[in-house]
C-alpha cells in the first residue's frame, strides 16, 4: 500500500530533526571514496526536503556539519565545504519556486569564508518564504549552544538586564540558536547509529526518536514517510498517563 497515504496529515509532527549518518560507509560499500557518500547525500537531501514540505511539515533541520567534524581529514572538510557552497548555490531557486525558507544554526562565523558568505546568500534569498523553514545545522553541537546561551544570560545579569529569578525555560531558550522555532518532535538518525552525538540536546527533551539502519545517501521519501508513521502510531504523553490522554 501507498506509504504517504498511510500518514496522517492532522498529526504531522510540525519539526522533524535529522542526523544524517553513513555517507561514508554507503561510499565504500560501492569501493568509492567518502566523498562520494557526501555527494550522494546531496539527493537525499533534496528529497527529504521536498517529501517533508509536500507533506506539510513545517521545519526540517539537518546535521549537516558538527563541531567534532572538524577533526576529519582537511582533504573531506575541503570537500564537504565545497559541496555545500556548490548545493546552495544551486538550490536556492528550488528553495524559492517551492516556497521554503533557509535557516542556519551553529557557530556560523567560525565556517570558511566563502561556505558562510553562500549560506548568507541563501538564507537572504529565502527569507520571505513561508511554506516550510529548512534548517541547516552547521557547525553545530549542542553543548556549544548550551554553553554560548550561559554566557548570554550570564552576560546580562552582569549588565543588569536580567535577573536571575528571571532565568527560565523561555528567557534560556530565548539565548540558543534555535530561538523561534518549535522543539523537534520526531528525530531520525539513519546508518544504524543509535546516539544522539551532540545534536540538540535541550530541545529534544520529548522527541520521539526513530533509528534506521539505511546509509543516508539511500534514504528516499518513502523512509521518511515510513518515520512519520512510525511516529504517529507512539503515544506521546508528556509525563502524563494513557487515562489522562483519552
Ligand atoms: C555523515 O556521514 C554525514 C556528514 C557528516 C555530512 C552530511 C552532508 C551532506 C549530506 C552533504 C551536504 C549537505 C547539505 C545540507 C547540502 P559520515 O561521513 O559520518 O558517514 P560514516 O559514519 O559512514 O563515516
Amino acid at each position: 500500500m501507498d506509504l504517504k497515504s498511510q500518514i496522517n496529515l492532522e498529526k504531522l509532527p510540525r519539526h522533524i530533526a535529522v542526523i544524517m549518518d553513513g555517507n561514508g560507509r554507503w561510499a565504500k560499500q560501492h569501493g568509492k571514496p567518502r566523498v562520494f557518500g557526501h555527494r550522494n547525500g546531496v539527493k537525499s537531501v533534496r528529497e527529504t526536503t521536498e517529501a517533508a514540505a509536500e507533506l506539510g511539515v513545517e521545519y526540517l533541520t539537518l546535521y549537516a556539519f558538527s563541531t567534532e567534524n572538524w577533526n576529519r581529514p582537511q582533504f573531506e572538510i575541503n570537500a564537504l565545504m565545497t559541496l555545500l557552497v556548490e548545493t546552495l548555490r544551486k538550490e536556492v531557486e528550488t528553495l524559492n519556486e517551492n516556497n521554503i525558507r533557509l535557516q542556519a544554526i551553529g557557530d556560523l562565523t567560525k565556517l570558511p569564508k566563502k561556505t558562510y558568505k553562500a549560506l548568507m546568500e541563501g538564507i537572504k534569498a529565502t527569507s520571505q518564504n513561508t511554506r516550510m523553514t529548512l534548517v541547516l545545522a552547521l557547525n553545530y553541537s549542542a553543548r556549544w549552544e548550551i554553553l554560548n546561551a550561559v554566557k548570554e544570560l550570564a552576560q546580562k545579569i552582569d549588565n543588569k538586564q536580567l535577573k536571575q529569578a528571571e532565568i527560565n525555560e523561555k528567557t534560556f531558550e530565548h539565548a540558543l540558536s534555535t530561538h523561534g522555532i518549535p522543539d523537534p518532535e520526531l528525530l531520525i538518525r539513519t546508518s544504524g547509529e543509535t546516539r544522539i552525538s551532540n545534536f540538540l540536546l535541550w530541545q529534544i527533551a520529548y522527541a520521539e526518536l526513530y533509528f534506521t539502519p539505511i546509509f543516508w545517501p539511500e534514504f528516499r521519501k518513502n523512509n521518511l514517510y515510513d518515520a512519520i508513521i512510525d511516529f504517529q502510531q507512539r503515544e506521546r504523553r508528556f509525563g502524563k498517563t494513557s487515562e489522562q490522554l483519552a
